[in-house]
């Protein structure tokens, strides 16, 4: 019984965890939707590659990249300068969420 109890409250976690993980990332994509489409399909500025169908952590090493110089085409000041501010805990939060648009 006290088990079974114990395991309802981690798996509470895990859900509640989740939830908020997600919350985030929609949150943070809302400043990226306007290049680069909602759903992420869009070329944004014409010379972006979609994010659309881009893993997790191809996205995250792009997004490190523009921050340290190591990344990015033509338009990458544009980037660089909208990825400047933004924390690696939040970097992974939006890699994650763009993965399942
Ligand atoms: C003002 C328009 C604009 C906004 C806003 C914007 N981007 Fe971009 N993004 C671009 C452009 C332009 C490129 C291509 C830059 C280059 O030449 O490397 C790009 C490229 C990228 C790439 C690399 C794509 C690839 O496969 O090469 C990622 C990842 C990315 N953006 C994520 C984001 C995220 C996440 C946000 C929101 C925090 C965001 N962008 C906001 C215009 C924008």
């Amino acid at each position: 019984m006290k088990k079974e109890f114990s395991f309802l409250i981690i798996a509470g976690f895990l859900t509640l965890s989740v939830f908020v993980f997600s919350a985030d990332g929609k949150a943070l994509y809302k400043k990226c939707s306007a290049c680069h489409g909602k759903d992420g399909s869009k070329k944004a500025l014409r010379v972006s590659a979609p994010l659309r169908g881009q893993k997790a952590d191809a996205l995250y090493n792009k997004m490190k990249g523009y921050q340290d110089g190591t990344y990015g085409g033509k338009k990458k000041a544009i980037m660089k300068r909208t990825v400047a501010k933004l924390s690696d805990e939040q970097l992974k939060v939006l890699a994650a969420y763009i993965e399942t648009l």
